[in-house]
């Protein structure tokens, strides 16, 4: 294959072949591997322009039902602390927020049945009347009524990773889970007129570049209106706790190539690149991604969300992160935005480029 002609096509309309995808996927030579990233990145130039969206993250409970092989948060893990936030200090924590300048909030948990879908409609309610930001929801697989009823109550986002396209291995993640529910939440929630978040994780057990390849041509297919990669992080409380870890180099080669194929969809430079090297997050924007969740869950409760060891900033007051994000944002010559940072996409069909 004709590396020249291949990145051309990655540039001018990102119409890969699954046998494209694999043959930049297994790119290893330094030289090449930066020409991909900067392709990448000309593509988020050109289809997404310089701002960087900012999303504050909150944690709002830890507690899980899954047995998600990789999570830490997994229900059989006992030597997790619990912890869940009350309704009230959820939603005085996103108006607060909101009040900083923070225009959408990521409100994420584990998969917790204490929180019915009543009371989260009724949070998603409360800070829509009081604030002026996005609201995202990030509470796992529920049932159709539940997601219709927080649209209705005005949830504008919800973020589902699909962790793997490929069947068999998100069979071999998931003992518990299944496959064709998780597609079928994805469906829905475009359906509902979210914009839908989905993303995988790179590096995981088990997973090959073919995997990877499953991952590209799904973003290729369904077109979320956004994307989360980061590299899997072994995690000693779960079956996976001596396997290697996803590498910096081909999470981002997948911030790249997910890029090239959604042309303009939000792709987050993850915690977990961050968490994984110092620059990480800096080196994702120069690869396709152009937003950035930094976490303002308290921090009494941050420390216990630990999905993965050694996570980033983990007990920095959230206002250190607040202007260090920023400070990292302008570093790699890009702005801070302003709006709500609403889907490229037109909301509620997709598909669209
Ligand atoms: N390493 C990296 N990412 C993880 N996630 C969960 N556990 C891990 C881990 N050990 C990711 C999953 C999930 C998101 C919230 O975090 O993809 O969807
Ligand atoms: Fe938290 Fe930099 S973003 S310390």
């Amino acid at each position: 294959m004709n590396l020249d002609k291949l990145l051309e096509k990655c540039i001018d309309n990102g119409d890969l072949t699954r046998d494209d995808i694999v043959y930049l996927l297994k790119l290893d030579n330094e030289s090449d591997v930066s020409r991909l990233l900067n392709a990448g990145d000309s593509v988020r130039k050109a289809c997404c322009g310089d701002a960087v969206q900012i999303r504050a993250l909150i944690e709002f409970s830890n507690v899980c039902a899954r047995h998600c092989n990789y999570c830490g948060l997994r229900a059989p893990n006992t030597k997790i602390d619990r912890y869940r936030m009350s309704p009230d200090e959820i939603v005085d924590l996103a108006v607060y927020l909101n009040g900083k300048g923070l225009k959408t909030v990521v409100l994420q948990s584990g998969e917790d049945p204490h929180y019915t879908a009543d009371m989260i409609a009724d949070v998603v309610k409360r800070i829509k009347a009081q604030a002026d930001t996005a609201v995202t929801l990030c509470v796992g697989e529920r049932p159709y009524d539940d997601y219709k009823l927080w649209k209705e109550a005005g949830a504008d986002r919800y973020l589902l990773r699909h962790e793997a396209a490929n069947r068999e291995l998100y069979k071999q993640l998931h003992p518990d889970s299944d496959y064709d529910n998780r597609m079928r939440c994805l469906r829905w929630l475009r359906e509902l007129g979210y914009q839908v978040g989905a993303g995988c994780m790179v590096g995981c057990p088990g997973q090959t570049v073919e995997h990877l390849a499953d991952d590209i041509e799904f973003f290729r297919d369904f077109q979320p209106d956004m994307a989360g990669i980061g590299p899997f992080i072994a995690h000693p409380d779960t079956p996976f706790h001596d396997t290697d870890c996803g590498t910096v180099e081909m999470t981002l080669k997948m911030v790249a190539l997910a890029r090239i194929v959604t042309r303009n969809a939000l792709l987050p430079a993850t915690t977990a690149i961050g968490s994984i090297s110092e620059l990480g997050r800096e080196m994702a924007l120069q690869a396709g991604a152009d937003v950035v969740m930094p976490n303002y869950t308290p921090l009494k409760y941050r420390e216990r969300y630990e999905i993965y060891p050694n996570k980033r900033c983990i007990s920095e007051d959230p206002e250190q992160c607040h202007s260090c994000m920023r400070l990292r944002i302008i570093s790699t010559g890009r702005t801070v935005s302003t709006d709500h940072g609403h889907s490229r996409k037109v909301p509620g069909v997709g598909g669209g480029r």
